[in-house]
This record gives C-alpha cells, structure tokens and sequence, in this order.
C-alpha cells in the first residue's frame, strides 16, 4: 500500500503479519442506505488491495504534514517525548488519529484499546500515553496540573527541602487545539459512486491471482461451488498469514463481505443471529448493547463471548476479521470458538440447493478437525442462544501476554442445572490452544451429569478431564504440562465463580466461597498508567536560550510523527534498481552438497543469483573458513537480486540446497560444555582468597540461573542500498547500522576497493540497540557484492522473519555460583562462572563475557571473589552486542544470590542488599577507584520515595487476605561502569560548517537511532555558539564527512562526541572573538559575514581523543571504565496463583544521570530501557526446535512489552545535584544502564511467589530461571492441580543446599 511508486512511505512495515501495528492506516466507508461514515484502523500489511474498492484510505501523510499543517495528534505525539527511532511513529498517529476521528475526547480505557496493537521497543510507552491523555477530557495526570505536581505524589514526600525540581517534560499550552471540524471529508467522489452505481460483481486479476467479489448469496454459492476450494476472504488476518509465511497460494479468491445476509444482525428474544461476515468490532458492540438491553439471566453466554472479545487481537485486528472467519479458520488458538461451542451456539450453513443448521460443536467432534463443514458450503449466520436460568457460562485464556497475543490455553465453559438444585443437568467444557484445533471434554461432562456442584465432583471432574485432554508430552505449541495445569486451573475457577453465582442467588443454601479465595475471580485488568517524572530545574542564572538541561523535543519528532522521517526502505528507489533475498541454511551444521538455482533463475523478474564466486575480494560473511560449511540455520548461502521485493522472495524460495549433516550439532551452553567448545580467550577475575574465605564463612549456598536470549526487535528490520556510481568503483552505501565505519570498511574488504571508494550514509536508525554493528556490515557486504556484480543499485530489507532468524541476539547466559555468607548477611567469598551462548562466529562474545565479569559485583562489595567467564561456540546463529552487553545477565545472577542469601538468614533481600553494599571509597575487584555516594542517595532516596516499608507491609497483609493471588515487592540498587575498556574506542570527531547566511551545518560520528544523539549534539552547539537550535542543521552521519568514527555504543555516543562538537565549536568561536570583541552589539549574522569578508574559515573540525581507560587482563586490574552511574529501582507485582499470570503495579526508579543536557531524552531512555528490561526479565522466550531452527521468528510468536505490561504507577527521578567530571557538561551516558532495572520486576514476582510457597510450606530454596514467563510462575506455586499434572508436588529446579 504505501508503495514506492506513489511516495507514501510513512507507512512503516515491521512485521508484515499483523503483529506490530507499524502499518496502521485509517479506512473510511460510506454506506449509502444509513447515509453512515465508518472510520477504522487496520493493517496495512494485511490489506488486499481489491478490499478496498470503493473506501477511503488515510495514511499518515493525509493526517499531516510539515508542508501542510501538522495535526494535533502529530504535535502532541512529538512534543510529549513520544517518539524516540520513530519507526513505530506513524503507526501511533494513525490508531490515536482514528479513535479521535470517532471519539474526539476518548476516555482512558478507550486509548488503551486503541494503542493494545501497536508496539514500541523504544519509549516504554509513557510518552505515548501521555500524548493521548492531553485529549482526554477527565484531568489524569501531574502533566495537565498546571502547578507541576503529579496528583499521584504527596508533594511533603516527593521533594528534597529547598530543592527545585520539574515534572514537566512539556507544556499543554502550545498545543493546537484538536477541532473535528478540520478533519479530511471523506471523498464525495466515492459518497456519489456508492449511492449511483448499483452493485455489480466485482473481478480483479493479478499475475498469480483472481479475486472475485460478488453481491449476492446465489451467485457467491454459484462460485463457491465451482471453486471449492477458494477461500472466503473478509479480514484476510487467517488467509493471509498462510499466503505470507507459509507459502500458501490461492489462485481464486472469493470476497463475500459485500453479500447483505452475511451481514445481518438480528436480535431476537431468543438470543442473537450475526452474520459471518460481521467484523470483531461490531459483534463487540453489538454484544455490549445486548448486554445492556436483557435482564443478567439471559446474558451469561454473551458477557462470556464478549469477555473473549476484549483481548482477542489489537483493534486493527478486530476491525477487520470477521466471526465467521474465526470460526470456519478453525484454530486451536480461537478464542471464541471455545465459548460459542460451550454455548450452544448454532452455525448456518448454506451451499446450492442445501441450507442447514449444525451445532458449532459438531466441527471439533471427536476433538480433531474434520470437515463437517463442506468445500461448497457457505458460514451465512450465528446463531448465540441466550443462556437460561440455573445456567452459568465463563471463559478464561491464558496468553504470553495479557493483549494482543494468542492464547497459550483457552477455555469455554457452561452449565445447567436442574431447577432449583446445583445438580448438574448440562455440562459443556472446550479447550483451545492445546491440540490442533478445539477439542471437547465431552466424556467428563456425560460422566458429571446428575452430580453436585461441590468438592467431590471438583475432584473427579479434574481427574476426568486430565484423562480425556490427553496432551501428548510435546503438545501442540510445546508446554504440555503448563497447558494441563491450566486446562485444570481453568475448571477449578469456573467451580468457584459458579460456587459465587449460586450464593449469590440464594445466599441461604449456597455458601459461596471463602473470603480469601474472591479475589480471583477478577482477571487482571489494563489500567491507564499514572506516571511522574521528577528532575532537576536548570539553575536560576542560565539564560533563557540556553537550551542545556532543558527536555527539548526530539529533533526529528515532527517529521517522525508525519511520516517525513526517512529510513532506508523509503529512500527513492534509483533506476534500475534490484532488491535482493538471501537464501539461508536450513541445517544447523552441514556440508552443502550442491546448490541448485536452475528453478529459482526462470522466476519472472529474477536478475541474478549471487553466490560466494562472485565476492570479488575478501568474503566477510563466511560463517567458517570453508565456504562450502554451513555452522548455522540461518546462515546466508546465497542472494536472488530481482526486479521487485516479491519476486526476489519467490525466486529465493525456489532455490534448492543438499546438505550432508555434519556432526557434532551444538545447541546449547550444556552441549558447548560437553564438547569444551568455546571462543578463546576464558577470561578470570580473583581478588582475596576465596579458597580460604569459604573455610571461615557460617554457611555456604550453591545454585545456577539460566537466563534466556533476547531478540533485539528494532522496528525497523535491517536494511541497506548500495548504489555503485559507475566511477572509479565508488559505491554509496545507505544503511540502517550503528558503526557506518564498519560498513565501509567490510564492503571495501570485500569488493577489494580502497575504503576511500565506498560512502556510507546513515540518516537515522529504526532501532539497533547493539544489532546493527556487525551484523549490519555482512548484509551490506552482500548487497554490495550484488550491486557490484550486476552494476545496479541493490536494495536489501529483511522480513522481520529473516531478521530474526538470521542476525542473533543476546546471548543466552548460565551462571553458576557458590557463596560463602556469614549469619549476619556479609558475604565473605564468591566462586562464580558464567557461560554465555555465542552461537557459531565470534562476533563480540569475549568482549561480553568480559564486561559480565567486570560488571558482575554489580552494587556490592565482595571481599574474596573469583569469577570466569567462557563464551560457548555453538551452532546457533552468533549472538551479539545488545544494550547492556552481559551486564544485565551476570547482576542478575549477583541479585539470584543475595536474595538466596536472604532466604537463607532469614533477613529481608533489602536487608542483605544494603549490608552489602558499597559503602565508602572503595576498590572494586579489578581494583578500579569508586565513590559510592551516588549509590546510597538513589536507594535511599528510590526506599522513600516508593514508601517501601509501608507499601511491604501492606502487601503482607493483602497476601494474608488473598489466597490465589498474591503480592510481591523489590527493591534493587545498581551500579553501572561507564567505559569501553581502551582509549580509541571513545575518539570521536565533529564537524561545524558556518555559512554566510549564518546557518550552521553540524556533524559529528554519532548514529541517532531514537536516543535523540542529534537532539543533544544540537544542544551543545548551541550553547558553544551561543546561537538559537533553530540555526543548526543535522544533515546525515556520513563517512565522507567523519572518517573511522566509532560505533555508536556503550551510552558513550553523548559524552564522546559531545566533547567533539564542544571542540569545533569552539575552534570556531575563537576565531570569531576578534570580530565579535570588535561589535559587540551586533547579531550572528554580522559577524559570520564579517568573518567571511576578513577570510576567516568558517569551517572546524572537533575531535576528542576518547577516554583513558585500560585493563590488563593477565593481571586482572585495570581502570576499564571512566565513571560509574548509579540507580534503584522498586517494583511491585500481582500475580494469580492459578494461572501464573501477573500484572505490574508500581515502579519507581531513581537514577543518577549526573546533569541532564535533555531530561527528556534521559527519562526516555530509562523508561524504554526498563521497559525493555521487563521483556528481558519476564515475557521474551525464544524457542528453537531440537535441530536448532528458530520458531519464534515474529511478533506473533515472540512478544516484546506492551502496553498492558508497564507498571500502572510508574515513577522516574532523576538524581539531583550530581556531577560528573569526565563528560560533557558534567552529564552521564544513559543509554543502557536502566534495563537492568527491570530486574526489579523479576524480584517483585519472586517475592510474590515466595509468599505463595511460604504459606503453602513448600520447600524455602527455589529458583526461577529469566524470563520469569507465567509458564514458570504457574509452575512455582505448586497446589494440587500442578500435583495432579506431574504426580507429584513440584517445584521449579532446587538450588542445591549448603
Ligand atoms: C495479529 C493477529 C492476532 C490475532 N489474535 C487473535 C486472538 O488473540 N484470538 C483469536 O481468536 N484470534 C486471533 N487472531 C485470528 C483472527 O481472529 C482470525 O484470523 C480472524 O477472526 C479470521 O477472520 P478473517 O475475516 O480475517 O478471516 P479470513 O482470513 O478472511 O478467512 C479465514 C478462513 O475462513 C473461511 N471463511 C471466512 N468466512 C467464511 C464463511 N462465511 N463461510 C465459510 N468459510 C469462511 C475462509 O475460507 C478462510 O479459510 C489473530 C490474527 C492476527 C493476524
Ligand atoms: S507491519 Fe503490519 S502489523 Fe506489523
Ligand atoms: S520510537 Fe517506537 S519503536 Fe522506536
């Protein structure tokens, strides 16, 4: 849709299946007979194009422009801090721009649901909230107060005496006002065309397929009946998907949406008959109006559906797909297919000469698909009864996460019992999500006919269904045991709310249920979050222009709210340009045999295949030494270069690979350590004498944790255009990458061209957070090579599926540890070793398992400490640089054994945290100098502020008056080392242009992928030059214009060319002084002109030298880091026993940021960076099959945070009057250090778990592997159904005693 040939390309794809919510676009219909316009949202990238005959469509571009007129929604997104990549940008716009369009003041709830399908991996969400509120009539925040006060806050405990602080990152009296008068009509063209023209068939041809729209029911029956096997398409969100990913080819496709009886809506007395073709949305609404209009008693089947409604995909999803197409696709993972079986619902069935009823149940008989429904039969009509007296209906789902994702297990469930009693009469029980399609426990609902609602028949009931719902050990989708216990879980729930009900209806009869056990019958609920975020005022005395230490918005924020923002996919496309696949392997080790691509070559539009032959120089993306070696599924053997993205991809898939496996496969760190495979060198820390410490200690405590990888999931998938110019071998290369040094340097190496010939550009980055270094440098290597054989320009975007599979993450972590602690809490020694995955090529996987030994302390002194750290070769695709970079893995094994610790003495974890902690003037283990004041203020100040003691409390009695959900709390310090380890890693360069007009052209090494480096270098400028921001201009990141940059890594990017750009600037200024001394009064441009006629240079270069830091390795000592920064963050959960679910009550963090240049580019990062690592700690899962292929290769399947998972209260502080010497206007680098805070929820849930295990008395040592998934939750509250799962009371893997 937002194609190149008509320039709209602020529609971003980030995932093509749906997932993501980058390509939403807003539709506009118009029916003629209730003269109605409906706007919706959808997905772009789901869209066929012949759907769309006769509406209107709304990209980004129609909302505003900067040419135009910006929109308040653009503005307000921008100004409130809301985008920082902004990749995701647009796709915020249009699903705000859409809810506004159809409610201009939305109500909270009705802005969570609109944005539950759009993600963002940078922000964490606040700034995007807080954009929406402003449009909200109820006041909801600190940010609408106009006093600077959070509602939320007492002020008494908020702030420091006598200091002054701001909460507010912007100012609502700016904004234009929101006036739905302004708003684009919807096309009269097309208002005149649907009212004159009478409906007519509709037929579009394409190259590979026929799509037929027809307008009533005996000719779409004619159709289906001469083509049986075309599919229905109504939303396309089922259909589509198959066509994407899996291959699936429809060369007719039948569309009956605009057939009137697959539309219909009828509401009887009875119950409700919907038409098929009916969207999500409106069976939605129409259900919450049945509701509202029939007494409770009849209702019970549809609050239950609707219920289902609520979390079943994103609205974009919901707009679209219709009920018909969720029933007739016959998933396992429907949700409502559960619900309308259970409830007697009806299907209508119709095919030539044949109509027919069936109960929805009879096509998941026998609980596997079968086709009861014909080839040539129609879905016209549901039918959903309304539920009787004497019967109660539920349904429940249990998904990765808690909106927007597919469930795990699903359930819909119903009885009916004999008038007056609790003797059951009907019974209807159905699953989802565990076999192939819904399945029925249709024996144990027979066999409990005749029983009472009571104990007994619990306990049989769950028996009976555990034998009927046999999952095999690897179930559909893997979890078997976890599927069971929530199938049983489930059931237990339905006994309690049904056991409620009947109290309700006749108190003296039924007990109902104990007190303790009620509150489980509320689902967790996604709540509007309240946030607050405090920082420092900029002193009194700085003028009023001085942009430094003010939250200024994003550079680019306007233009990434429009659409404007470019990234590589939307750069113009160059003639005769060639987009390129890469074919990977599909083994894990092997030797390829033969290639054959004779298939591939006859594909139309296919150019050229390039293989390893024609690499012209050196081959930097061979995996191994022989190119013949695959080491990984994944790895690129060959590329097809196309005239389009499309058939390049079908010619890639056509490419046929023979393989002889070689052995051995390594997968996994226990595998790398079997063979003693690892990347040299191992690297060891020791201090003290750990061996003679344990001998004096009071106990000892030995365990491991094992930490799962993480997908960087940038929204914008790696991408890069390489443009040969025809001279002299130079070749332009556009790429989305951290380190456009690199590039060059690797596709000079492999063209074997002098790195003088090869410009690499970088304009902005859609997210990278240590992706796209190396990484990036191979796929530019290979579409150079493609651009150099065939003399075009080459364009290479990958799939999100691709991306995934192909380019690695962080690297999956064991650490083993034995610690050694007196009675009182010190640790006295620490013997750990960390093995980290680093997949199958180096990468920088010493370089991490080094920063995890060095960072591994994390807040505490250890007096006797020795540490290893091995970096496993195996076969999975290399791992890499990812924010944090092994910190965030080996503090979280430092915090697994404190809180072991604490287990141990009986003292609380903050106990043991803070004995612990450092303290004065110390040593670390490397013997590197720190001063922790900084430390003890953020916790001390992160403890009052989250009123922790009182909030523990409160907790313990709310665990004491809740069975079945519980309360957890954590509290974490952190210290987090500033350095990259030697001095030519932070050099850096700028350069100032001056014009004579007196505009100022800035450039510097640093990459802006929404850490808002611009924004700050712009600041600094400013500043130096003592001119308005407005008068600087950041073109691109070039390495014509700054040679051998560093990667933009480590939270230097700031400081290091921070200090450049202060430099040039400076260079500058000085020359300008004799002119400026001499007219003092005169402006900026008087001077430059002035400076111009006097032959002063106007041109300066800024460099900075880097920071001097080293570390000796041999000797273990070293001053690897530069600064330390320090933070705390406290978490608060709630978790529901039964399902493992949870939902993240409050955060606040406190965070020594030194003196912010840009509080609102800092709080940004620590808000996204938690938020991220949240994902990390708790909800992002990788999943590999035994032969090492990846599954989880998209948002469907790998869920990153969203919405419904940032803390409901959520607070940042930024650490006041602290400084820093060694950067830039006494600032810190603040990129990473805020994901390892996320932590803070993993302790939260431990905490809430342990609760749940101490009342239970089961077994006091215990450990909980990251990500902390529901999956283990569920399994660490052992009760009798995880007993009657796995036989036996379980517990998640024991750490080994003393
Ligand atoms: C990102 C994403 C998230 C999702 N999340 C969820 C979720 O959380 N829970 C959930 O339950 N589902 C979820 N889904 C699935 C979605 O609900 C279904 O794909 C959708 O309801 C199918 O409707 P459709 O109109 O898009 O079907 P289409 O793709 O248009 O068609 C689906 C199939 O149904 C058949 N069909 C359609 N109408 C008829 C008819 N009238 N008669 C006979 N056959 C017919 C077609 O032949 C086709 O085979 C999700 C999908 C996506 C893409
Ligand atoms: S690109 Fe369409 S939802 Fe992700
Ligand atoms: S700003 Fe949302 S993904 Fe980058």
């Amino acid at each position: 849709m937002a194609a190149l040939s008509v320039r709209l390309t602020g529609t971003k794809y980030g995932c093509g299946g749906g997932g993501c919510g980058a390509c939403t676009v807003m539709i506009s219909t118009y029916e003629p007979a209730s003269k109605k316009i409906r706007h919706y949202s959808a997905n772009a990238c789901l869209l066929p194009i012949c759907s769309l005959y006769g509406t209107a469509v709304t990209t980004v571009e129609g909302v505003g422009t900067t040419t135009t007129r910006v929109h308040p929604v653009q503005e307000r997104l921008a100004k409130c801090h809301g985008s920082q990549c902004g990749f995701c940008t647009p796709g915020m716009v249009m699903s705000i721009y859409t809810l506004l369009r159809n409610h201009p003041e939305p109500t909270l709830e009705q802005i969570a649901a609109a944005l539950a399908g759009n993600l963002c991996r940078c922000t964490g969400y606040r700034p995007i909230l807080d954009a929406c509120k402003t449009f909200c009539e109820e006041s909801v925040c600190c940010q609408s107060k106009a006093n600077g006060k959070c509602c939320l806050d007492q002020e008494d405990d908020l702030f420091d005496k006598g200091e002054k602080v701001c909460t507010r990152l912007f100012s609502t009296d700016e904004f234009q006002p929101l006036d739905p008068t302004q708003e684009l009509i919807f096309p009269p063209e097309l208002m005149r065309m649907a009212e004159s023209q009478p409906k007519r068939t509709l037929v579009f041809r394409g190259e590979r397929m026929t799509w037929i729209s027809p307008v009533s029911l005996d000719e779409l029956l004619d159709l289906k009946a001469t083509h049986p096997k075309a599919p229905l398409v109504v939303g396309n969100t089922s259909v589509g998907p198959e066509m994407k990913f899996r291959g699936v080819l429809h060369p007719i496709v039948i569309a009956p949406l605009r057939v009137p009886v697959l539309n219909l809506v009828k509401c009887t007395d009875d119950g409700l008959t919907l038409g098929a073709a009916c969207r999500l949305t409106l069976v939605k609404d129409i259900l919450t109006n049945a509701i509202s209009e029939f007494p409770e008693e009849k209702t019970k089947i549809l609050r239950a559906v609707l219920q289902q409604l609520r979390t079943l995909g994103g609205e974009q999803i919901r707009n679209v797909a219709s009920l018909g197409g969720n029933i007739v696709s016959r998933k396992s993972t429907s949700d409502l297919n559960p619900i309308l079986a259970a409830g007697n619902c009806m299907l209508n069935l119709v095919s030539r000469g044949r109509k027919r009823q069936i109960p929805l149940s009879d096509i998941f008989a026998d609980g596997a698909s079968n086709s009861t429904i014909m080839p040539e039969e129609i879905l016209v009509s549901i039918y959903i009864p309304h539920s009787r007296k004497g019967e109660y209906v539920s349904a429940f789902r249990q998904a990765p996460r808690r909106e927007n994702a597919l469930p795990i297990t699903n359930a819909g469930m119903r009885v009916l019992f004999e008038e007056g009693t609790d003797m059951i009469k009907d019974l209807s029980i159905f699953y989802g999500g565990s076999v192939s399609t819904t399945i029925c426990a249709k024996q144990t609902c027979q066999a409990l006919i005749g029983r009472y609602w009571n104990e007994q028949m619990l306990s049989e009931a769950c028996r009976l269904i555990l034998k009927e719902i046999a999952l095999p050990g690897l179930a559909w989708g893997g979890k078997a045991d976890y599927k069971k216990t929530l199938i049983v879980s489930f059931f237990y729930r339905f006994f309690l709310e049904v056991l409620q009900s009947l109290k309700t209806m006749d108190p003296c009869h039924y007990p109902g249920i104990p007190m303790e056990y009620g509150s489980v019958l509320q689902d967790f609920q996604t709540k509007m979050p309240q946030s607050i975020q405090i920082y420092q005022d900029i002193e009194p005395g700085q003028p009023p222009e001085d942009p430094v230490g003010r939250p200024i918005m994003h550079q680019s924020g306007i233009k990434h709210a429009t659409g404007e923002a470019l990234y590589i996919d939307d750069l113009p496309s160059v003639d005769g340009e060639l987009f390129l696949a890469v074919v990977t392997s599909s083994r894990a080790h092997a030797k390829i045999v033969s290639i054959d691509t004779s298939e591939a070559l006859k594909g139309p539009g296919v150019f050229d295949i390039i293989t390893a032959h024609d690499v012209p120089a050196t081959n930097e993306f061979y995996y191994s030494n022989d190119p013949e070696i695959v080491i990984c599924v994944g790895q690129i053997v060959c590329a097809v270069a196309a005239d389009s993205d499309v058939h390049a991809k079908q010619a890639a898939a056509k490419v046929k690979i023979e393989y002889e496996v070689l052995e051995p496969v390594i997968l996994t760190i226990e595998e790398a350590i079997k063979h003693n495979s690892f990347f040299e060198p191992k690297r060891k820390l020791e201090q003290g004498n750990v061996d003679q410490a344990f001998e004096t200690v009071d106990k000892i405590l030995e365990g491991q944790i094992h930490i799962g990888g993480q997908e960087h999931f940038y929204m914008e998938t790696q991408s890069v255009l390489a443009v040969p110019k025809g001279e002299d071998k130079e070749m332009d290369v556009y790429v989305s990458t951290q380190h456009p040094a690199i590039i060059q340097e690797m596709v000079a190496a492999s063209l074997g061209v002098p790195a003088n010939r090869i410009m690499c550009h970088v304009k902005r980055v859609g997210g990278a957070f240590g992706g796209k270094l190396l990484k990036a440098g191979l796929l530019a290597s290979v579409a150079a090579v493609a651009a150099n054989k065939t003399s075009r320009a080459v364009r290479l975007v990958l799939s999100r599926g691709d991306d995934m599979l192909i380019t690695g993450g962080r690297h999956p972590f064991i650490g083993k540890y034995k610690v050694g602690f007196m009675n009182d809490g010190r640790i006295i020694a620490v013997d750990a070793k960390f093995y980290i995955n680093g997949g199958c090529t180096p990468d920088e996987s010493v370089l991490v398992a080094e920063v995890s030994l060095l960072k591994m302390d994390n807040a505490y002194r250890i007096p006797n400490l020795r540490c290893w750290g091995y970096a496993c070769k195996t076969n999975l695709p290399s791992n890499t640089a990812f924010r944090g970079f092994g910190f965030p893995q080996s503090a979280l094994v430092t915090e697994t054994w404190i809180t072991g610790i604490a287990e141990k003495t009986g003292l609380s974890p903050e106990k043991v945290r803070e004995i612990n902690m450092y303290r004065e003037n110390e040593q670390t283990h490397f013997k590197q100098e720190l001063d922790p004041q900084n430390l003890i203020r953020c916790w001390n100040e992160c403890m009052e502020k989250s009123a922790y003691y009182s909030r523990k409390t409160a907790i313990k009695e709310f665990n004491k008056q809740n069975y079945w959900k519980k309360k957890g709390i954590a509290i974490v310090p952190m210290k987090f080392p500033f350095g990259l380890g030697t001095r030519y890693l932070s050099q850096a360069s700028a350069l100032v242009h001056i014009y004579t007009d007196g505009s100022v052209l800035l450039t510097h090494g640093g990459i802006e992928m929404g850490q808002g480096i611009h924004t700050k270098m712009i600041q600094v400028a400013s500043r130096e030059l003592n001119i308005p921001m407005s008068c600087i201009h950041f073109c691109e990141t070039s390495t014509t214009t700054i040679p051998n940059a560093c990667a933009s890594v480590g939270s230097a990017g700031t400081d290091v060319n921070g200090m450049a750009v202060k430099d040039a600037c400076q260079t500058l200024l000085k020359r300008l002084q004799p002119i400026i001394n001499k007219n003092p009064k005169g402006t900026w441009n008087d001077w430059i002109k002035e400076a111009f006629k006097q032959s002063v240079s106007l041109s300066a270069t800024g460099y900075f030298r880097g920071y001097n830091e080293s570390m000796d390795w041999e000797k273990g000592e070293g001053q690897p880091f530069t600064y330390f920064l320090y933070g705390a963050a406290c978490s608060e959960v709630e978790i529901n026993c039964l399902t493992g679910d949870h939902k993240n009550l409050r955060t606040d963090i406190v965070m020594d940021v030194g003196c912010s240049i840009n509080p609102a580019v800092d709080i940004g990062q620590i808000e996204g960076a938690f938020v991220q690592g949240i994902g990390l700690y708790t909800m992002e899962e990788l999943k590999y099959s035994p032969e090492g292929v990846l599954y989880t290769r998209g948002p469907d399947q790998y869920k990153i945070p969203a919405i419904c998972d940032i803390p409901e209260q959520f607070s940042v502080s930024l650490l006041s009057s602290s400084q820093n010497p060694y950067a830039i206007y006494a600032s810190k680098g603040i990129g990473e250090a805020g994901l390892f805070l996320g932590c803070s929820v993993f302790f939260a849930l431990r905490d809430a778990v342990t609760s749940v295990r101490n009342e239970r008395e089961l077994k006091k040592t215990f450990t909980l592997n990251s990500p902390l998934t529901p999956e283990q939750i569920r399994a660490a509250c052992a009760d009798d159904f995880t007993e009657m799962v796995i036989g036996s009371i379980c517990s998640p893997q024991e750490g080994s005693a003393e």
